[in-house]
């Protein structure tokens, strides 16, 4: 089922968005940045507002950043920030990172921050990824440890949110703590063209960087070292 079918849970209230408006690459693409060089050809998948997009935009140039989400406008909101700062090499499209329209070994470097918690198919979303990934290329995500979180104050009742929104996420067929082992979404074997674990012309994920975090103002931080599957 295509996200598009799925109401976003966290939804894109104001409130939301400005959660997501104090990231950027340096930060949450740190452990991509250093496999960056001008020139690649980069996808976003799930940008946002394209606060990390337009980093990452940069890290390439003159190569191409595509930014891509189900909200028109979020794609609207990111692109009106890249032509905001004079960054020409990036576009950003609405698109389904689960049903991408890219033909196959598309991108140098395939990037997701906070998304693959979110979806109800990871190992689908991955695969299309992956799809569109060149044999040498980088699929990079980044997703939450939430039961890791640590507060600035401890409060019981911080741990009942954190909770809560667990349980919201899982509901909507995502899981909080994807990012402890996002490996683990991959590990079944993709195919060139389709999703089917079954099909015979199967081929490894290229390398995945992966770090994880459990991001917000009171939570501490998880390492931001890249691992390996
Ligand atoms: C938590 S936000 C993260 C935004 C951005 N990556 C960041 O970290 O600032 C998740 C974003 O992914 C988008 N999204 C969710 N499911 C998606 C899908 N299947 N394909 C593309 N975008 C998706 C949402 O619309 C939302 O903008």
């Amino acid at each position: 089922m295509s996200a598009q079918q799925h109401t976003y849970l966290l939804g894109h209230d104001t409130r939301t968005v400005a959660c997501l408006e104090v990231r950027e690459s340096g930060h949450e693409a740190a452990f991509l940045l250093p496999h960056l060089k001008p020139g690649l050809r980069l996808l976003d998948c799930g940008c946002g507002p394209g606060t990390i997009s337009v980093g990452l935009a940069k890290a390439v140039a003159p190569g191409e950043m595509v930014g891509l989400d189900t909200e028109m406008p979020q794609v609207q909101a990111a692109a009106a920030r890249a032509t905001e700062l004079g960054i020409a090499n990036a576009v950003f499209e609405v698109g389904d990172l689960t049903d991408l329209r890219y033909d196959d070994e598309t991108f140098d470097v395939v990037f997701a921050h906070a998304v693959v918690m979110l979806l109800p198919e990871p190992a689908a979303g991955l695969a299309e990824m992956s799809r569109v990934t060149k044999p040498e290329g980088i699929v990079a995500i980044r997703d939450p440890i939430s039961d890791a979180s640590i507060c600035a104050q401890e409060n019981p009742l911080f741990h009942e949110g954190f909770k809560l929104f667990a349980r919201a996420v899982a509901e909507a067929g995502g899981d909080v703590s994807r990012g402890r082992d996002p490996g683990r979404c991959c590990r079944r074997p993709v195919s060139r063209g389709s999703s089917s674990p079954s099909a015979s012309s199967s081929r490894a994920l290229p390398t995945i960087a992966c770090a994880s975090t459990a991001p917000g103002p009171v939570c501490g931080m998880a390492p931001r070292s890249p691992r390996r599957w």
